[in-house]
């Protein structure tokens, strides 16, 4: 028997309903869309104690090849010899933060001196940059309260503590940060070692598969 090729009344018929189709598979996919762009998680990394003329270039260099911003909370008497760095950091559009002159404890200090270490610290990053710093990491997590009528920084503390300074091991600093991250969480790194350089991109590479985006401390802090 010959088989029947073409098409009948009845297929004719069901492709009227052809454009309906697309139409309600454009709203679903426009409507779904936005609702991932909304929920798209997002996540602060914060380098402390540099900048270190290796460890903090190479973390530079791996956060230029991912396209991702971080924060670095900078020492004024590390800035000297590493301009370049800061020069950067600043051009990259990573934030620049302040973690004193010579990272001291600010609540054992008189508060003149513990504003000097913070003002300090803002004039040589704006004599390389142009800008002064607007966020304070206070070394050890210790602000001091009545700082805050004295400078106009704002602590910016964390909610992730990698302790990558204590272990040096990257699978340890790496496992503790994806153990426990979510969005908005801040992660503390210091860019002088080079496990902890290492440790970070990991972290990056392992955080963008699943879908975060980069963002510097201000965004979340100042999140509404
Ligand atoms: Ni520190």
């Amino acid at each position: 028997m010959k088989k029947r090729f073409g098409i009948n009344i009845r297929t004719v018929r069901d492709l009227r309903i052809v454009p309906v189709l697309i139409c309600v598979l454009v709203l679903c996919f426009g409507e779904k869309t936005l609702a991932e762009e909304e929920m798209t998680p997002q996540i602060a990394l914060t380098f402390d104690d540099g900048p270190h003329p290796v460890y903090t270039a190479q973390i530079l260099d791996g956060l230029k090849e991912r396209g991702v911003k971080a924060t670095f909370f900078v020492i004024g008497k590390n800035i000297e010899g590493n301009e370049e760095l800061l020069e950067r950091m600043h051009q990259e559009g990573h934030l620049i933060g302040n973690h004193t002159y010579s990272h001291k404890k600010l609540d054992c200090i008189e508060k003149q001196a513990a504003a000097e270490e913070l003002e300090k610290t803002s004039e040589l990053v704006e004599r390389v940059t142009g800008e002064g710093t607007q966020f304070a990491r206070p070394p050890f997590g210790v602000w001091n309260k009545a700082l805050e009528y004295d400078v106009t920084m704002l602590p910016v503390m964390w909610s992730i503590d990698t302790l990558d300074w204590t272990t040096k091991n990257v699978p340890a600093t790496v496992e503790k940060v994806m153990k426990q991250v979510k969005d908005q969480d801040i992660i503390l790194f210091h860019d002088c070692y080079a496990s902890s350089a290492q440790a970070a991109l990991q972290v990056v590479d392992l955080l963008l598969d699943q879908g975060y985006e980069f963002v510097t401390v201000d965004q979340i802090i100042l999140a509404p």
